[in-house]
């Protein structure tokens, strides 16, 4: 029988999102026809011959280099972000440390936006500050005039768009044309958007990174981490990763690579529902404010519409309070009210999550100061039953005086 060609490889034949996602990575007839790939399990890799051992003379050598399984995610992903490598990660957070550490030594310095992910703060002030590293945040709204923060050893400049929690967008393009006049690495966490909503290589990122915990393994049940370079940058990511051996288990890789079958069709859903109700808080009394890129009442609207295809289904809004009133006692009487919302931490899975945002640690943008943030996440459950239950959650907010 021919073997089937991956119609990705066949750059003559375009196809949508959806489709890409479904073919991405793997091809069933490179392993006896089945669907799926096996889940290779591995720390010993077997050599027929000392010759073969000593030269490291065949594709797979040693577990923390890669299996069949993780080499099909890795490539379903390359394919998805236009990236000439991907390394796979425990999580998504290693994936941002791994690079980091990838491209940065003692004595340069580095620009972070200040609405990054909490937990790669903390990572900045602690380990990297420690190694010698100078961290600078910066305000997501500075598009080209970053260049006033550039140094001559600014070796990295991080993005997150939006950025966690409030949702700020970030004018990339504009911000890699400056670090790349300037010699310095770009980076982006693009959790949020996942590539069907957004390529950051497309935009002058060097090297993309997904916790692909969220969208890609959509079900709140696995913990894993992307990052893809181009061609420029890919050696010193790929070298980080083997020497740090910080690698992604075979058993989660093929559950990511699972999840990724459906993941355009779930984020449809999580998107539509998610703007549903975002739209209906907007016009509710007990709603300060909506966090959401996709509202054209956002003032980093222009942005999402220039550059991205869609959004996903994680926002904020700014819960309305009195003058006087305590913005932590009303927000947990909200949470406590809710019932279908769960209260957990991260997002893109199955169930809708609730909870209210701790803004302290920021150094430039200042929480709101007419009310508390609180974080939704929108999973797939019917709209009208989750407004039904935020309804509940509002109801309860205003008991608190
Ligand atoms: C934007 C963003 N990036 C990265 C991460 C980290 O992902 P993980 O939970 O897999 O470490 C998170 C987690 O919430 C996140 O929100």
């Amino acid at each position: 029988m021919a073997k089937q060609m991956k119609v990705t490889d066949d750059h003559s034949i375009r196809v949508g999102p959806n489709t890409q996602l479904i073919r991405a990575g793997y091809s069933p007839f490179d392993y006896h026809g089945f669907i799926n790939p096996p889940t290779v399990r591995a720390s010993t890799v077997l050599f027929p011959d000392a010759r073969t051992m000593e030269t490291h003379g065949q594709k797979y050598t040693y577990g923390t280099r890669g299996t069949p399984t993780t080499d099909a995610l890795c490539e379903a992903i390359n394919e998805l972000e236009g990236a000439a490598g991907t390394i796979i990660l425990p999580s998504g957070l290693a994936a941002v440390t791994v690079t980091f550490l990838a491209y940065l030594s003692a004595g340069d310095h580095a620009l972070v936006v200040d609405t990054v992910y909490g937990n790669v703060r903390h990572f900045c002030d602690s380990m990297l500050t420690r190694f010698g590293i100078e961290v600078e945040y910066y305000d997501p709204s500075l598009g080209a005039a970053i260049e006033t923060l550039f140094k001559s050893n600014t070796k990295l400049v991080h993005t997150e768009a939006p950025g966690s929690n409030t949702f700020e967008m970030q004018d990339i393009p504009a911000i890699a044309a400056v670090a790349h006049r300037h010699g310095a690495v770009v980076t982006m966490d693009n959790t949020w958007a996942t590539p069907i909503n957004f390529r950051p290589l497309d935009f002058g990122v060097d090297v993309s990174i997904q916790a692909s915990t969220k969208y890609p393994a959509g079900h709140a049940d696995i913990l894993m981490g992307t990052a893809s370079a181009n061609a420029k940058h890919w050696h010193p990511l790929q070298q980080a990763h083997g020497e740090l051996g910080i690698c992604g288990a075979a058993d989660d890789a093929y559950q990511v690579l699972r999840g990724l079958r459906t993941m355009g069709v779930r984020l449809e859903r999580h998107q539509a529902s998610a703007l549903a109700i975002a739209e209906w808080l907007e016009s509710r009394d007990d709603v300060a404010r909506v966090l959401h890129p996709a509202l054209p009442s956002f003032p980093g609207h222009h942005i999402w519409k220039r550059d991205f295809n869609g959004a996903s289904g994680v926002f904020s809004f700014v819960l309305a309070v009195s003058r006087g009133q305590n913005f932590r006692a009303k927000a947990q009487a909200f949470l406590d009210g809710l019932s279908l919302f769960g209260l957990g931490y991260s997002w893109g899975g199955f169930q809708s999550l609730a909870l209210q945002v701790g803004l302290d640690e920021r150094r430039i943008l200042r929480a709101p100061d007419d009310g508390p943030v609180i974080r939704l996440q929108i999973g797939l459950e019917d709209v009208a039953d989750l407004k039904t239950d935020l309804v509940r959650g509002f109801d309860a907010a205003r008991e608190i005086f």
